[in-house]
């Protein structure tokens, strides 16, 4: 049987909510990877490192027992994010980057800024402190067309903010188009970006064709083949601008299952394998490691994990949901077949 080791990955992006649903969620991210920065985007959202410790003390509560797993924190910069609300985090073990929102851009974003010049005196600190900014690359303008704004943030805002704070680390998050490839680029090694399963294996056909498919509508919304194939070079490129974050994003069936479905897929549960699935493809499984587990972890500038995870080509059917009543789940490649299977510890 075919086998792969690779250093134990980390998921650089990842919602996990609170309450029965990261109950349901949590044990699939922990059994894979080693640590995952944890999305703020709460209702309320996470705001101060004192509010993302005793979330962060919720998830550690939720784990499996002997779960090898360290969450690390992202809070949720808003209008009334304040330098000292920076500094605290400078000075945190847990609590690592900053998340910016455009307000309205995605699930619960109501919170996020909406006039990115007013938080530059934050962006500064960020820079000063040396902290990240990872960011939801999108405008809200009503006239922009939703497949372009992703390019457009890019050309009238983070190119802004990129030259204005020439040091300030950060990372284009779920980058969807060829336009963020070239945008990450074309800027120093301070800029990177995540790549999720979903805009690696598919384009806006898997949603579209056939009739509406909830469960592939996420924001940034799945682009046009080409902008598929430039991710998907970029990911496999050994450039180390370029690291796993999933954005899985659970919602229950009923709210994507609607007249007006949230965003977000699900991938926790099959994110390795979705990930070695592509690089396979591409005949670059050899690439997969540094993707996965080691450019991310060097981008934080944190060590890189000490453990191993093996993934073998052993067939399985994934269930056609996880979790219970309003906590039910529908995963990427519900009731399909994976080639590829993490073996369990
Ligand atoms: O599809 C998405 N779902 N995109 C986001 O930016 C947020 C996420 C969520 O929280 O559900
Ligand atoms: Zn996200």
């Amino acid at each position: 049987m075919e086998k792969l080791s690779i250093t134990r990955p980390d998921d650089w992006h990842l919602h996990v909510r609170n309450g029965a649903m990261l109950r349901t969620v949590i044990a699939h991210t922990a059994q894979q990877f080693g640590r995952a920065m944890i999305m703020p985007n709460l209702k309320p959202p996470i705001c101060t490192v004192a509010e993302a410790l005793s979330y962060r003390e919720e998830i550690l509560q939720a784990l499996p027992k002997n779960a090898d797993f360290t969450p690390l924190m992202s809070l949720y910069l808003t209008a009334n994010t304040t330098v000292e609300d920076v500094k605290a985090v400078s000075s945190s073990e847990f609590v690592k980057a900053f998340k910016l929102y455009p307000a309205g851009a995605t699930t619960n974003s109501d919170a996020g800024v909406s006039q990115l010049s007013g938080i530059y005196p934050i962006l500064e600190a960020l820079e000063k402190y040396d902290i990240p900014l990872l960011v939801h690359g999108e405008v809200t303008s009503a006239e922009c067309d939703i497949f372009d704004r992703e390019r457009v943030f890019l050309e009238t805002q983070l190119s802004d903010i990129a030259q204005k704070f020439p040091a300030l680390r950060i990372v284009v998050e779920h980058a969807t188009t060829k336009d963020a490839v070239q945008f990450v680029l074309a800027h120093g090694p301070n800029v990177a970006a995540t790549l999720t399963p979903q805009h690696l294996l598919y384009n806006r056909n898997a949603l579209l064709v056939g009739g509406i498919k909830p469960h592939f509508y996420c924001l940034p919304i799945l682009k046009r083949e080409p902008h598929r194939q430039a991710l998907v070079a970029a990911a496999v490129s050994g450039n180390p601008k370029f690291f796993l974050g999933t954005d899985s994003a659970p919602h229950s069936q009923a709210l994507k299952e609607n007249h007006c479905g949230c965003a977000g897929c699900y991938s926790a549960h099959a994110a390795l394998e979705l990930y070695a699935e592509l690089f396979e493809a591409e005949n670059a499984l050899d690439k997969l490691e540094g993707f996965a587990s080691l450019y991310g972890a060097d981008f934080y500038r944190l060590p890189r994990n000490n453990s191993t995870i093996t993934l073998t080509k052993q067939e399985w059917r994934v269930p056609a949901s996880y979790g219970e009543a309003e906590c039910t789940v529908i995963p990427l490649r519900a009731g399909e077949v994976l080639r590829w299977q993490v073996v369990a510890p």
